[in-house]
């Protein structure tokens, strides 16, 4: 499991961060923007149904959990990658670059969703700009292979390897744009890649092929680069759900009302009510909240 910032829930940004939760990344999902914000959860599920309806899933349930959070800082402060995929305007992206790379962790892999914009200069005012690099997610996201990446003047090899990784243990292909104009797909080439992936999920599960459990399994939390920390962080999963979706340093010990999520401490609750901000996981406002004590 990786820890995955989306910056921007626009159609983009939405299905990136249903795909990295499908391949059981725990995903923070900024945008501040609140009305747009608070439309990802219904999205998120209509997305759920379609991909069950078509056997890309098994049940309702993408094994990651997205958090949607409105302030940047706390969607980026322990991420691992940041994928950004807001509007494709180069002053609004420079100014996130710069902002995003101050507050995310030094060896975080920030990346840009761009589709015209030169990548050099999208980052010329981050920080480490050894690891920004420019990857471009084709639409719908979930079960389209290619991803395109475009290195800027300073993206360094280790970062170009990492991502590549990382996407590989997803099934993603990485491709380099040749040409001028970027690859979008036709409706039968989608058509096609999603029969291919159902095709693949069958034969990955035999001839008894049935949906037993959430596809794809977790199999990929071995064999990623040495960039980052899993093993230490990461690899036990009900410890990182016990771990605030925020602040992810104190417990999880309170209930949000009236969603009844529990998903924060008591002090990022606080600082949720205090700004009439919503719950990280349905973005339902926030009446009060109940202290749970642990035994
Ligand atoms: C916020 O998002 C909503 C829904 O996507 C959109 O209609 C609205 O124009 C956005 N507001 C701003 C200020 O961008
Ligand atoms: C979905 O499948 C998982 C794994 O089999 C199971 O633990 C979970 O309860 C299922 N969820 C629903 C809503 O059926
Ligand atoms: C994972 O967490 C559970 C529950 O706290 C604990 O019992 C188990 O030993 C942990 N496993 C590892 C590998 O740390």
């Amino acid at each position: 499991m990786v820890c995955i910032a989306v910056l921007g829930c626009g159609l983009l940004g939405v299905k990136i961060a249903g795909e990295m939760a499908y391949h059981g990344h725990k995903v923070k999902l900024y945008d501040s923007n609140l009305t747009a914000l608070n439309a990802v959860y219904d999205k998120i599920e209509e997305d759920k149904e379609w991909m069950k309806s078509e056997g890309l899933l098994s049940n309702n349930t993408f094994i990651g959990q997205i958090y949607c959070l409105s302030r940047l800082e706390d969607a980026v402060k322990h991420a691992d990658f940041v994928f950004e995929a807001v509007v494709d305007d180069l002053p609004i992206k420079q100014d996130l670059f710069e902002r995003v790379t101050q507050c995310c962790p030094p060896n975080c892999i920030v990346a840009t969703n761009t589709l015209r914009l030169d990548i050099t200069a999208i980052v010329e005012r981050a920080t480490n700009k050894e690891r920004t690099v420019g990857l471009r997610f084709l639409y719908p996201v979930y079960y389209i292979p290619e991803v395109e990446i475009t290195p800027g003047g300073f993206t360094s090899g280790k970062t170009i390897e990492t991502v590549r990784q990382v996407l590989e243990n997803m099934g993603k292909t990485l491709f380099f744009r040749s040409g001028s104009e970027p690859l979008v797909l036709s409706e039968e080439q989608r058509e096609e890649r999603k029969k291919a992936c159902i095709g693949r999920l069958k034969e990955n599960c035999g001839v008894d092929y049935v949906f037993s459990g959430n596809l794809p399994e977790l199999g990929h939390r071995a064999s990623i680069g040495s960039g980052i920390n899993y093993d230490q962080t990461n690899s036990n999963m009900s410890d990182a759900d016990r771990d605030c979706a925020i602040c992810m340093d104190r417990t999880r010990d309170c209930l949000l009302c009236p969603c009844h999520h529990m998903v924060t401490c008591t002090e990022c609750a606080k600082s949720l009510l205090n700004r009439r901000d919503g719950c990280p996981i349905c973005r339902t406002d926030i009446t009060e909240m109940i202290r749970v004590y642990h035994s």
